[in-house]
């Protein structure tokens, strides 16, 4: 049976944390790992814009020793002549042994992986789900912090259409004693689904406006841009574009441990003078991607390594 990625939730806790582990021997030995996809092809097929999500996937099956092809935009693929998801998946089955697939169409991906005869990561499917940014998202509090139960997030910006809240918000709920805190305009509150899933499990949340009014209480704060390919009107997004600017000045309430993420890319959201305090973790955050991406990567395809046997490193 092949194995597919399309939401956080088709990986247990158990299994997270075995990628986590994986993950993090990777991080401290990447030379063991350097052949493990030796003759094994990446397909990257996206729909919709991206820098991280694409090269951080290609980086991965580089670094593992694979190689890689793909279209960074569907204008140049067949779509454009009416293919569907569904035949291009089957087409790539022909071509890659894993495939990864960033749709503007929520479900895009489950489709291609229902047709495709290989593993399928989503990359992203409209507002749905981002589950490799989640995984990064994690591996990061993780190594930053110790630990994964036991702290409060605040979650700032475009709640509504922002698909890695929704993905974040999703794997954290089944760590214990997480809390949440919601920082949004009213018109991009996080969707009810969520909230009443968050009191469906009698998990602590709470929703403002202000991030000065929360911040001194964050162990994590989540930045996200406000997310203009979705909005319906020009107008809504230029009133609420700028909603949210964290500056030094702001960060300063937040405590001297309280890490600043971002799925990146950055529009207005965070000012560049947070970039060099210590907190600013959104730069460290796309190098754990590449790590994490490499872990899913082998797991997909079951290429186990063992990491107590040291790998060439070149040509013998
Ligand atoms: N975080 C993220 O999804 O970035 P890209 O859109 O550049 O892939």
């Amino acid at each position: 049976m092949k194995r597919d990625l399309l939401t956080p939730m088709d990986f247990t806790v158990e299994e997270l944390d075995e990628l986590f582990h994986l993950a993090e021997d990777i991080e401290h030995h990447p030379e063991k790992y350097a052949h493990a996809c030796e003759g094994k092809k990446l397909a990257a097929c996206f729909y919709e814009p991206s820098t991280r999500t694409r090269l951080s996937h290609e980086t991965a099956m580089l670094n593992l020793g694979g190689r890689t092809m793909g279209f960074p935009d569907g204008g140049v693929s067949s779509a454009t002549k009416g293919e569907t998801v569904a035949d291009t998946a089957r087409v790539i089955s022909c071509f890659a042994d894993i495939c990864v697939i960033r749709s503007p169409k929520e479900g895009a991906a489950a489709v291609a992986a229902h047709y495709a005869s290989i593993p399928v990561i989503n990359a992203g499917d409209g507002g749905h789900q981002h589950p490799t940014q989640t995984l990064t998202d994690l591996l990061t509090i993780k190594s930053l912090q110790g630990h994964l139960d036991n702290f409060t997030i605040g979650l700032c910006g475009d709640l509504k259409f922002g698909r890695t809240v929704h993905s974040l918000i999703n794997a954290l709920v089944r760590y214990p004693h997480v809390r949440f805190i919601f920082i949004s305009p009213p018109e991009l509150r996080v969707p009810d689904y969520i909230t009443e899933m968050l009191e469906e499990k009698a998990i602590s949340y709470e929703e403002v406006t202000r991030i000065e009014d929360v911040i001194q209480n964050l162990d994590i704060l989540y930045m996200t841009r406000i997310q203009k390919e979705r909005f319906f009107n020009e107008e809504d997004y230029v009133r609420l574009k700028n909603y949210y600017i964290l500056d030094e000045a702001k960060l300063q309430k937040a405590k001297p441990d309280c890490y600043v993420l971002h799925p990146l890319p950055r529009v207005n959201e965070i000012a560049v003078d947070v970039d060099d305090d210590p907190r600013a973790a959104y730069f460290r955050q796309v190098q754990y991607g590449v790590y994490i991406r490499m872990a899913l990567i082998l797991t997909l395809l079951n290429i186990q390594v063992d990491p107590s046997i040291p790998q060439p490193s070149g040509n013998i």
